[in-house]
């Protein structure tokens, strides 16, 4: 890259010049600091020609303060991105400030990358230098290169090791989505390890709390292997929040939103488009991966109306149905049916948190639902559903977290019967480790699988899901690891679905 745009790009920034010598692995500086890398790195939201790379300063990451040990002013952070592991071809390197305002992370925004290449990156600061990344750009606009992406979410530190992340990290990934739940705000005690700190609810207790998950070595090992894009759920915030209002009563619940978006913000790989501003932050957005896939990124928490049914789950009420629900909100769903409109990629993959698909969760002719779901809001679905059918979209996924179990499904015009037009597939990808080991079968799930003939697989074991998608087909692996409650676990498929070109069907 000429070094004229260089320069440019690092006055854009804010980014001072390093010197020629600049980054070197000498650290005859003896540090007097304790090592500030203890977080991990980060990459993600990828552009044919840029990538973010993440990391946060915390000497100390589990203080009462939040503040992982750092002091009250602002440290600056050197940066370098090479095209290969050992740094002999560095293409860019930079120095930014890591502020206590925004926790001590920083977030770079790189321009100017190779389409379709893969990049390795490092930070130093303190006299310290920090783990290595890999990450990797978009191919160019036209391309129908195949990738492998990975999707997880639900990872709960108390109730079992994220050994699911660190198989992961071995399944060399182009792109990883995590789908919500990345922590969980509440302290239960777990039985071999526990949450630090009281539950998070100021700004304090959830830095605390991202901190002590990102000394993970496993969840440090996946957000090194490959670039990521991310959206909450309801655990980086409160159970089972909506919108505006909280599940419980509480005294000032806009604060403690605010709180919530700020640290997921300071420790999460994302563009400066989703900072937030008080109780408010853009996640929805599209990601673009060549001609091959398009991801639309959904926030389904932060604008939808309560829960109906009094939130009950397993239970039934005519105001699911009610087009005053909105589990999107007005206008995150116009800019989704926009986005359908002028979809022009081979796959259009919709990234959220909470089940699409109809499920009638109660044996026997009694019909129960989840109302936290999409079940709960019905009237959106289907115009979402109607939005897929009636546009310029190919082949839709939609890709969704939340339950803690594998499933898959087909969705269909008229949800739940299989006589109406199939509209998209939907893959649900089960907890890294929420719910402990899991069981090899539920037979509250067996027992109303017959009822629910559009739903084409369940499983009760922890892991991900791994895709390849090419221009001919979507290939999905349900990846499970045996046991979370010890460490150590091997990962194998528990189902494989082929979903081909312009056939919205698991087979
Ligand atoms: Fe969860």
């Amino acid at each position: 890259m000429p070094v004229c745009r260089r320069t440019v790009l690092r006055s854009a920034l804010g980014l001072s010049v390093i010197p020629l010598a600049g980054f070197t692995t000498d650290l005859r500086r003896s540090p007097v600091h304790a090592d500030p890398f203890t977080l991990g790195v980060a990459s993600g939201e990828p552009t044919p020609d840029g990538v973010v790379l993440w990391t946060r300063l915390a000497p100390r990451p589990l203080t009462a303060d939040g503040s992982g040990g750092m002091p009250s002013r602002s440290v600056d952070v050197e940066w370098e991105l090479a095209s290969d592991e050992r740094f002999a071809r560095v293409e860019q390197r930079g120095v930014v400030a890591a502020t206590p305002q925004w926790g001590h992370s920083v977030h770079i925004e790189t321009t100017g990358l190779r389409a379709g290449a893969e990049y390795f990156y490092r930070f130093r600061a303190q006299g310290f230098l920090s783990p290595v990344g890999r990450t990797r750009t978009a191919p160019q606009p036209d391309s129908l290169a195949p990738m492998t992406m990975c999707f997880a979410s639900c990872s709960n530190y108390e109730q079992g090791w994220f050994t699911a992340y660190r198989r992961l990290a071995e399944e060399d990934s182009d792109l990883v989505l995590h789908l919500g739940d990345y922590l969980y705000e509440t302290v239960a005690g777990g039985a071999f390890r526990a949450h630090a700190g009281s539950e998070a609810a100021s700004l304090a207790t959830y830095r605390q709390r991202y901190a002590q998950y990102k000394t993970d070595p496993d969840l440090q090992a996946a957000h090194a292997a490959a670039p990521w894009l991310v959206v909450f759920d309801d655990h980086e915030l409160d159970d089972n929040w909506a919108g505006s209002v909280p599940e419980q009563p509480q005294p000032d619940f806009r604060t403690r939103r605010a709180a919530a978006l700020r640290a997921y913000y300071e420790n999460m790989p994302l563009r400066s488009t989703a900072l937030p501003r008080g109780t408010d932050m853009t996640l929805f957005r599209r990601v673009g991966w060549g001609a091959l896939a398009t991801f639309h990124m959904l926030d389904t928490r932060g604008y939808r109306t309560d829960q109906v049914c009094g939130d009950a789950y397993r239970s039934d009420c005519p105001e699911r149905a009610d087009p005053a629900g909105s589990l999107l909100g007005p206008h995150q769903k116009q800019w989704l049916l926009n986005g359908f409109r002028q979809s022009q990629a081979r796959w259009d993959l919709i990234g959220q948190q909470v089940f699409f698909s109809q499920i009638d969760l109660t044996p026997g002719a009694a019909r129960g639902f989840n109302p936290d779901a999409w079940d709960g809001y019905a009237a959106d679905r289907d115009q979402v559903t109607a939005g897929l059918l009636n546009s310029a979209v190919r082949n839709a996924v939609v890709l969704t977290g939340d339950v803690h179990s594998h499933w898959a499904a087909e969705v269909h015009e008229r949800p739940g019967d299989v006589s109406s037009r199939r509209a998209a597939t939907e893959l649900v990808t089960t907890s890294i480790s929420s719910g402990g080991d899991g069981s090899d079968g539920r037979a509250d799930i067996d027992a109303i699988l017959p009822e629910n003939p559009h739903i084409r697989y369940f499983s009760n074991r922890r892991g991900y899901v791994r895709t390849r998608i090419t221009a001919d087909a979507l290939r999905a692996d349900f990846r499970e690891v045996p046991f979370v409650t010890r460490p150590g676990a091997p990962v194998h498929t528990g189902a494989t679905f082929v979903v081909p070109d312009r056939v919205p069907r698991l087979l």
